[in-house]
């Protein structure tokens, strides 16, 4: 028994509010029993896995609206193998990197390899961001878009003059949740298990031209790279509509199912449209509770698809999660390392705005009667 029972009128339709593995959708859970049961079990090799992945890669394509030669790339271990098939295969001889975080900073020590120059690390306190600027030297510049651990999110922009270097973006968080211009980036990569509300252990992998041609050109050069951090292989396996190694065929289907859904609701506008109301509910919410606040002070800054709300010092925001997991409302405990009095409540693509509502009711339930 919950030590304060929410009074069950207010409580959510969908009680999973955390940034990942984050809520799938009742109807893709159903879509898998009724069509992708049959897949399990069976060779990726063989059509009916390589025409999922075929679509995949054409879906993402339609959502993201890519320009003339983009290509997805996917393969397996998740956004933090691709960190590292990113220093081996994308990152020349020095890298910039953005940092305001968990994610970013890691993203920054995989781009710390024996094989090439200390990265320039641009750093800002968490909470806030700094930019990105011209660097002589500098080949690749990298960012997340949204930086989960606290957040912050990043606009979609070429650093200015940097036409020889590629942009990579982190969207590991935002892709799917949030709207921008794919020409803006040379390589935007993310995980299925946010906004495309499947599972994790995937990473894919949007590359420009021009990204693709880096591929090419360091796969030609002596550097030693893994096979299996390779991204020339994984470019070669994903134009077979196939990935290196076993992927797992479950992840693989709610990702495409979901894809479908958000193409057929009208694309990334629409997904984007959506994220920005619930975040906003919150976000309106905090800014005039006398006891909660926006973390991100600057609304600029402030994600659609993270919320991160700091509790006054007379709550003990820890308690709240605590009593909205006891009531089956979960995962909206802060990021770990951030040690902040905090609640952050994922708004993905997922969620649908009517059950943010009554997570506030819930928080102004258990904040009246803890
Ligand atoms: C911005 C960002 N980058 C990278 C990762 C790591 O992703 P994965 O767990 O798929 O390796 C995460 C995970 O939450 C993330 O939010």
């Amino acid at each position: 028994m919950p030590e304060l029972v929410i009074d069950p009128a207010l409580l959510p339709k969908d009680g999973r509010f955390g940034c990942g593995p984050s809520r799938t959708r009742a109807e893709q859970l159903a879509n898998f029993v009724s069509e992708g049961a049959a897949l399990m079990g069976t060779s990726h090799r063989q059509a009916p896995i390589k025409d999922m992945v075929g679509e995949i890669r054409q879906g993402l394509l339609d959502l993201f609206r890519a320009p003339e030669g983009y290509e997805v790339i996917l393969g397996n271990g998740g956004s933090t193998a691709f960190w590292d098939a990113a220093a081996f295969s994308l990152a020349k001889r020095k890298a910039q990197a953005l940092v305001h975080g968990e994610f970013g900073s890691k993203f920054a020590s995989s781009l710390s390899a024996p094989w090439l120059e200390s990265p320039t690390v641009v750093k800002a306190d968490p909470g806030s961001r700094a930019e990105l600027y011209l660097e002589p030297g500098v080949d690749l510049y990298v960012y997340p878009h949204n930086e989960t651990s606290t957040g912050v999110i990043a606009p979609v922009v070429r650093v200015v003059g940097a036409d020889d270097a590629l942009m990579l973006t982190d969207a590991t968080s935002a892709a799917g949740g949030v709207d921008f211009d794919l020409a803006q980036t040379d390589v935007y990569y993310f995980a299925p298990q946010k906004n495309f509300a499947s599972d994790g252990g995937l990473w894919i992998a949007i590359a420009s031209p021009k990204a693709i041609a880096r591929i090419e050109e360091i796969a030609a050069s002596d550097r030693y790279i893994p096979e299996f951090l390779s991204l020339k292989v994984a470019l070669d396996n994903s134009r077979l509509n196939q990935t290196l190694n076993t992927p797992a065929i479950a992840t693989l289907f709610l990702l495409n199912d979901q894809i479908k859904w958000m193409n057929s609701q009208g694309g990334l506008s629409w997904a984007a449209a959506r994220t920005k109301e619930s975040s906003d509910l919150l976000y309106n919410w905090a800014d005039n509770h006398k006891l909660a606040k926006p973390f991100v002070s600057n609304p600029d800054h402030r994600s659609q698809v993270v919320v991160t709300i700091d509790f006054d010092e007379s709550v003990d925001a820890a308690k709240i999660a605590k009593i909205l997991r006891a009531n089956g409302v979960v995962d909206t405990d802060p990021y770990r390392k951030l040690g902040r009095n905090q609640l952050r409540v994922a708004t993905f693509v997922a969620t649908e705005p009517s059950d943010v509502r009554a997570l506030i009711s819930c928080i102004d339930f258990v904040l009246e009667h803890m």
